[in-house]
């Protein structure tokens, strides 16, 4: 609750203001004459900050303005011209009497026949045969006399004047022809109670400078109290977007699991993206049709350890037959997954443990649709160490997602060249009632580990989607809003 005391500001100037006088009839017209905005004194008010100070009564007001209709008239009603002056020449006899309509028309020119069509629609007037000219005839000088009123009230709405007793039936009238409407504010009367009287409002200190604490003197005044709820402007400042969000929230939430981050590269060698990684040189996945090639460069240079590159040659030869050829395993790529990072960091390991992910991006050559691009990213991660199991694969992947809210996931078996067994990953999304694929996993093959120089340990690995991730939990459906140069979410 705010403190009176330690009022500053436009509430403390309102206060000032009320203790000086002891009613105020219209709040509205108190903050039109001193600067203050109604609606901000107003919540002031209503906040209940001055409950036992003021006293507040509603009594709100009735005003009218033009619609854009009677805007047009241009302060003129159709009708009232012609009303005017027929009254002036009238008795109040109404049916004999009657104007030349010759006259009139070269009066009131273009406006006549308007002005007659009004007065004709209430039934006030009639065209007659007089002797040989013909003549206007009033037949109820009541109606002329109401247009007299009607045009008073009319006038004064248009030129924002207030309005005088007694005008009920005119507005009742205008309004109806559509040429005013009406609007209701709220406004409020005020009693101040002598109890604000009688406040002392004290000097507050707004900012703490360094004479104030150099002096000591911040220990005698009144410090305004630090609003945490105080109302701050919106300002459109730039941020991250929401993919890396997520790259951040996930990052952290490895860094806790205590893994390090590893990278590699974008462009690589179809030896660490397929060949480490024990997948045959034929496999289909190799084809153009899933993976980029590079036209320059065309290849990129294996490994310096050729004991690697030998040791890779032959498994796959033992294993798949045929030939394994350094010209294949040469060509360059845009990586196809993170996993090349997770080959290279293997080899550097040599059989030492650890844990170590990645959130980059990888390319392949897909049909893009609306969830679908042809570049996205990974999340990888693997434990390298001793006695792993699948049991130790799915409590990481169980921990992980459970930290982004996931909590029901499913695992099913499936196929990789290098992994066995292989788990793909499903988790539950409840906005759709569905379990999602988000990821695939496994467990590297002594085929793949042994080469690499990791043979005596055993490995838990993923990879898995961001963007998918990211989708469910922004709930975007196509992928164009989450990536790419026009973001709006
Ligand atoms: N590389 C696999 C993919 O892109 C994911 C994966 C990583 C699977 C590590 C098992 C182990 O789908």
């Amino acid at each position: 609750m705010l403190n009176l005391l330690q009022l500053t500001g436009k509430q403390r100037q309102f206060v000032e203001l009320l203790q000086g006088q002891p009613r105020v009839e219209s709040l509205r017209s108190l903050c039109a004459q001193a600067g203050f905005d109604f609606n901000f004194i107003n919540g002031f008010l209503r906040s209940g900050a001055l409950d036992g100070y003021v006293q507040r009564q509603e009594h709100s007001q009735q005003t009218w303005a033009l619609t854009a209709k009677g805007e047009v008239l241009d302060g003129v009603l159709p009708g009232f011209p012609l009303a005017d002056r027929l009254l002036q020449g009238v008795g109040d006899a109404d049916t004999e009497n009657f104007a030349s309509r010759a006259t009139l028309q070269a009066e009131l020119g273009s406006a006549f026949s308007l002005n007659y069509g009004a007065l004709r629609r209430e039934q006030a007037v009639d065209l007659v045969d007089g002797d040989g000219e013909g003549g206007v005839a009033v037949l109820k000088s009541s109606v002329l006399r109401a247009y007299q009123k009607r045009q008073a009230v009319f006038a004064a709405i248009s030129a924002g004047e207030v309005l005088a007793e007694g005008t009920a039936s005119s507005l009742e009238w205008l309004q109806q022809q559509g040429y005013i409407t009406s609007r209701v504010e709220a406004d409020y009367s005020l009693t101040v109670l002598p109890a604000l009287q009688s406040l002392e409002l004290g000097d507050v200190v707004t900012s703490l400078t360094s004479e104030l604490i150099l002096s000591g003197q911040w220990r005698q005044v009144d410090l305004k109290p630090y609003d945490i709820h105080a109302e701050v402007p919106d300002l459109a400042y730039g941020r991250p977007t929401i993919l890396t969000q997520c790259i951040q929230r996930i990052r952290d939430i490895f860094l806790n699991m205590g893994f390090d981050e590893m990278s590699g590269y974008m462009v690589e060698s179809a030896f660490w993206n397929f060949d480490a990684l024990f997948t045959p040189q034929d496999h289909p996945a190799r084809e153009v049709q899933d993976t980029f090639y590079l036209a320059n460069p065309q290849t990129l240079p294996l490994p310096e350890d050729a004991a690697l590159v030998q040791r890779v040659k032959q498994v796959h030869e033992a294993n798949y037959g045929g030939q394994w050829t350094e010209a294949e395993a040469s060509r360059a790529i845009l990586r196809a997954h993170t996993t090349t990072s997770t080959a290279r960091r293997l080899h550097q390991l040599q059989g030492q443990g650890g844990k170590y992910f990645s959130i980059d991006r990888v390319f392949r050559n897909e049909t893009v649709d609306r969830t679908h691009l042809a570049e996205f990213h990974q999340i990888e991660g693997v434990v390298v160490g001793e006695l792993l199991s699948v049991r130790t694969l799915m409590g990481y992947l169980t921990y992980f997602y459970e930290r982004l809210g996931f909590k029901d996931l499913k695992f099913k078996p499936t196929y990789n060249p290098y992994t066995e067994p292989s788990l793909e990953v499903f988790a539950y999304h409840s906005p759709s009632d569905r379990y999602i694929e988000v990821g695939n996993s496994g467990l590297f093959r002594q085929e793949m580990l042994e080469p690499l120089g990791c043979g005596e340990k055993a490995t838990v690995a993923w990879g898995l989607g961001l963007e998918r991730i990211a989708m469910l939990l922004y709930g975007v459906e196509k992928l164009s809003d989450l990536i790419g140069p026009d973001i709006r979410l």
